[in-house]
């Protein structure tokens, strides 16, 4: 126990290194980046600042593309200081890059091509498939103890059908980082509250477990999660108010699938849900539009006001509207940190959650 601990350390504390040069290689790479996206007329206008000079400013559109290429080559450089590898878990590495890489590869195209609603939401089923075909781990889920009388047995195999749930996982997981947006920052800062929090739960996780297989299973999380909670960080601090860069659907699908990626391969997708809440409000929220009940507009943004220079809810149905009509008019800034505070929220709900709920799968 005392070699693996030392050994697991070892890399985690080598993962971080990479990452730390990863956040300055990323804040290096995205004004270059930035230059060469505008000269192919990759830009977006920023929205919420219509009617102000800022407004009619072209923003370079999918500077997650900077943050994906820094990701892989650290994710790929960091195997050769994986001191506690073994095979089986290699190839579940390596096809959870293929599919993150798929995943930008199909994002950047969005980007470019601009496809229809209804395609984009299938995208990242297909970029799952690496890690879906690979997939040697469990497909069983442990039943809560008080439900075991009802169930009745204490462990389900649910075969092709846990497969089923890896790959919906995947597709919640990008599409709804993907339309809880709009507001400079909210769609790399909700994923570095959330990115920070699985940090943390793994941490906590390694720290409270004895058994090697589990300890392992978490570090490979953090092995995941850590580069793309720096290069995100690098991100942020040109995306935020008021961007200088736009992230694009290359970005949201990236953060989503890696988070996917390990919720599934750390065995903690109920525990990744939970800190996904405002994500999953935001779905429900937005389900009569998404399912074509409503109208759905190109870009479903609050209203900009440029004499008081305040955002106003619409009656498109997003979290950021709800927050508008809730807590009344916000700049644009506000209104950010505000629902990231309540990501932050929703995360710390969650750990409190399992602290309640130990006892039920012990
Ligand atoms: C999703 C949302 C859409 C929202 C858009 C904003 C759904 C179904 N889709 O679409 O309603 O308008 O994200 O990102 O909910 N933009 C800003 N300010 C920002 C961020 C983006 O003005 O802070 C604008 C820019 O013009 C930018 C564009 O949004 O170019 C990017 O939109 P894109 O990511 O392509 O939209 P979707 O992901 O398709
Ligand atoms: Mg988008």
């Amino acid at each position: 126990h005392f070699d693996i601990d030392r050994e697991l350390r070892r890399s985690i504390l080598i993962n971080a290194g990479l990452s730390l040069a990863g956040f300055f290689a990323t804040v290096k790479l995205i004004p270059v980046a930035s230059r060469y996206v505008l000269r192919r007329n990759l830009f977006g206008y920023d929205i919420n600042k219509k009617g102000t000079p800022q407004g009619t400013v072209k923003v370079p559109e999918s500077l997650g593309i900077a943050v994906g290429i820094v990701y892989l080559v650290l994710a790929i450089v960091f195997q050769y200081f994986n001191f506690t590898a073994d095979s089986n878990w290699l190839v579940e590495y390596n096809a959870a890059l293929a599919s993150i890489c798929f995943m930008i590869l199909l994002g950047f195209t969005d980007d470019v091509l601009d496809v229809p609603w209804r395609v984009k939401l299938i995208l990242p089923s297909f970029a799952a498939l690496p890690l879906l075909m690979a997939y040697a781990g469990h497909t069983t889920i442990i039943i809560p103890k008080p439900l075991i009388p009802y169930v009745g047995m204490e462990i389900l195999d649910l075969g092709w059908i846990y497969k089923l749930y890896m790959g919906l996982l995947a597709v919640f997981c990008t599409n709804s980082i993907n339309i809880h947006a709009g507001l400079n920052g909210l769609e790399v800062g909700q994923t570095v509250v959330i990115a920070a929090a699985i940090l943390l739960h793994n941490i906590i996780q390694i720290g409270a477990s004895k058994d090697p297989e589990y300890m392992q299973a978490h570090a490979f999380s953090i092995y995941l999660v850590q580069p793309m909670l720096a290069t995100s960080l690098a991100l942020l601090s040109y995306n935020w108010y008021p961007s200088s860069v736009f992230v694009g659907d290359t970005y949201t699908y990236f953060a989503g699938m890696t988070m996917a990626v390990v919720g599934i391969l750390g065995h903690y997708s109920e525990t990744l849900l939970i800190f996904f809440l405002p994500q999953i409000l935001n779905f429900l929220l937005s389900l009569p539009q998404l399912a074509g009940f409503v109208k759905c507009p190109r870009h479903r943004l609050p209203r900009f006001d440029p004499q008081s220079g305040l955002l106003t809810g619409t009656n498109d149905g997003t979290l950021v509207n709800f927050f508008l009509r809730a807590f009344g008019q916000k700049t644009e800034k506000s209104l950010c940190i505000l629902l990231l505070l309540f990501q932050a929220m929703a995360c710390g709900f969650c750990f409190l959650l399992r602290w309640l709920l130990a006892g039920w799968y012990k």
